[in-house]
């Protein structure tokens, strides 16, 4: 089977009899010890909870576009940020963390990959990167913190272009342990503020007390 296009930039691959999901890259040195397949670079939906939505959600509208800019928050060591700079290959990834320790890996991806502009520092404090991030078609954040919704909507206020999409991976458990799934979803969808939610998908069987929250300003 030729690898099928499901959102552009993402494809479908079969491997040894399985579907499996890919982005393409002109970088033949795995990030994260990742398989590349002639030039595909397997992404596993268990590792990243945007390859889990990818997987998931195949009809909803794409997410991210050729030349699409992104605020990413919570870029960790550059897992997934690694695959959204494949897929944005003319625009370009804006990457929050605030682990030092994480932020040693994903520099050195950004030695490699020129769209993604490394930053060091807190999400929860949006304005302390304002002189560095322009304006984004796409917020996505995965920080695993008590006030998700919150941080979202801050940088959605400040960063999101008007008509542009935000995709928040609420982490439920981070925000209230003792309460249900369910009921911290519900907590946190009055939390987004000047923003429409458009959809809520649970990331399962990938990822356990996970919802993926779309909404766009
Ligand atoms: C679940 S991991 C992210 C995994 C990553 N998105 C991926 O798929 O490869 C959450 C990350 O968010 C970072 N984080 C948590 N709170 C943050 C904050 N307020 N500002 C910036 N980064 C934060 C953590 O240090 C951690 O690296």
């Amino acid at each position: 089977m030729p690898p099928l296009e499901i959102s552009p930039g993402v494809f479908i691959l079969e491997v040894d009899g399985q579907k499996r999901l890919a982005t393409r890259s002109d970088d033949s040195v795995p990030v994260y010890g990742e398989r590349i397949l002639e030039g595909y670079r397997l992404w596993d939906p268990f590792r990243s909870k945007l390859a889990a939505l990818l997987l998931k959600g195949r009809s909803t509208r794409p997410v991210l576009a050729r030349d699409a800019r992104v605020l990413y928050l919570g870029a960790a060591t550059g897992t997934t940020v690694s695959h959204v700079s494949d897929i944005v290959r003319d625009g370009l990834v804006y990457a929050v963390e605030y682990s030092p320790r994480s932020m040693r890996d994903l520099v050195r991806l950004c030695e490699r990959r020129k769209n993604i502009v490394p930053i060091l520092a807190d999400a929860a404090r949006p304005e302390e990167y304002a002189f560095l991030v322009e304006p984004v078609d796409l917020v996505y954040q995965d920080v695993a913190q008590r006030s998700q919704a919150e941080i979202a909507s801050r940088n959605c206020a400040r960063y999101l272009k008007p008509g542009g999409d935000l995709i928040l991976m609420l982490k439920t458990r981070s925000v209230d342990v003792t309460a249900s799934p369910e009921a911290v979803l519900r907590a946190e969808t009055k939390n987004l503020q000047g923003l429409d939610l458009l959809q809520v998908m649970d990331l399962l069987p990938f990822h356990q007390d996970h919802f993926a929250m779309q909404a766009s300003l």
